[in-house]
């Protein structure tokens, strides 16, 4: 059932549009955003710039993670690899150690062999086709409108996570946004809405005023600026709208890893391809079944494991400590332990091992809570040479 609405400033619908929003009505509603935008907007380090180099680093940075939490990341990055050429020409493990915190690696990967092939190809110079830009790895719709749009001032339609938002509760959007029919409503709404005139300014508003005004959970409509053409508020709407994805069960999970010692060095292992966190190094660490989920029992675990699959004997010293993290739908508690190496050599099937230093570590890109793990070792070692143990030796540990 349609319900009514609040005001009579929703006129009719224009036939050939496919919004509830009239030519009049969007006129004036991109005139409010822009004037709200000049007063509101924040200056952030990318809308400082129209350099689509610093402009796509930025968007690749600030798909699933916060502008608070990328901000520092984007200029470190943009410290060490000031133009697309230094990225091209970099190694894949120094990309991926500035990357080292933001998670979805992929997106470093992605970068990296895009600005090879934008450096080689295309002798550094951005495309300004949304078709092309989208031929680049890891460069999908949104970005390459992002780009297009945020550099070259040339109009395309954006949709992400503030702007999905915001078009659903002006339009009153509310089947499931994230399905195909969802997807190409948003989509032509977007291309309809994005003006000739600064489309890259219009478009950095409609992102902000979703960022900062029309928010997830509480919006805040008293001070919209286009609160007068938003269904979702004149229907009274903008808490059921957009409908919420479905969320997976989250599962918890037990894994084990080992801090392996061999005089001042430790075992690390560079994830392979197709792994989670490819490409990162980390310490050896384990699913956990059943069986090994009982505390007493890993230490011989892990100690049977590394002769199995690695070819070196180790004795296990004591539970080093326990990180409890997640990934995707996992709700993992990662039990690590500090261990000896005894004798044998890893063996060469295992995969990329490498005996590292604490001061080699530092270099290295590691997963989250590989990087943890390795603050630890400093103490580890200091421990060591003074002969003692931080926590007690491996046995009592599990005594109760
Ligand atoms: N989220 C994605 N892109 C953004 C941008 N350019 N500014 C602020 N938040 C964003």
């Amino acid at each position: 059932m349609k319900r009514r609405t609040r005001t009579a400033e929703i006129e009719s619908p224009d036939p050939s549009s496919n919004t509830n929003l009239t030519p009049a009505i969007l006129k004036r509603f991109r005139k409010a955003l822009q004037a709200w935008y000049t007063e509101h907007g924040r200056e952030l380090p990318w809308r400082l710039t129209h350099d689509p180099y610093r402009i796509w680093i930025s968007e690749i940075m600030l798909q699933q993670t916060t502008v608070v939490a990328v901000i520092p990341y984007f200029e470190r990055f943009l410290t060490r690899f000031p133009t697309i050429h230094e990225l091209a020409a970099a190694e894949e493990t120094e990309v991926l150690r500035y990357w080292e915190g933001l998670g979805y690696y992929s997106r470093a990967r992605n970068i990296h062999k895009a600005a090879q092939h934008v450096s080689s190809k295309l002798s550094g110079t951005f495309p300004e086709l949304v078709d092309e830009l989208q031929d680049l790895p890891g460069i999908g719709r949104y970005t390459a409108g992002a780009i297009r749009s945020f550099a070259f001032n040339l109009p395309a339609p954006i949709v992400e996570a503030n702007t999905l938002r915001l078009y659903c509760r002006l339009l009153g959007y509310d089947a499931d946004p994230r399905a195909r029919a969802g997807q190409d409503a948003l989509w032509s709404f977007a291309e309809e809405l994005v003006p000739g005139d600064h489309p890259g300014r219009f478009n950095q508003a409609l992102m902000e005023l979703g960022s900062i005004v029309c928010t997830p959970t509480n919006p805040n409509c008293p001070s919209c600026p286009v609160s007068f053409a938003c269904q979702a508020f004149l229907t009274s709407r903008q808490r059921e709208i957009p409908r919420a994805a479905v969320r997976p069960e989250i599962t918890a999970v037990t894994e084990l890893s080992v801090v392996l010692r061999r005089g001042d060095r430790f075992l690390l292992y560079h994830r392979a391809p197709g792994e989670r966190w490819a490409g990162l190094w980390d310490f050896p660490r384990f699913a956990c079944d059943e069986l090994t989920a009982a505390p007493k029992r890993q230490p011989a675990w892990i100690e049977n494991k590394l002769s199995q699959d690695l070819g070196v004997q180790v004795k296990v010293d004591e539970l080093l400590t326990e990180i409890r993290h997640s990934v995707t739908r996992y709700r993992i508690t990662l039990r690590s332990f500090l261990a000896d190496h005894e004798s044998g050599e890893i063996s060469e099937a295992a995969g990329e091992y490498r005996w590292l230093t604490v001061d080699e570590i530092h270099t290295y890109p590691l997963s989250v809570t590989g990087r943890k793990l390795a603050k630890l070792l400093p103490e580890a070692i200091a421990d060591a040479k003074r002969g003692g143990h931080p926590l007690p030796k491996s046995g009592q540990l599990f005594r109760k």
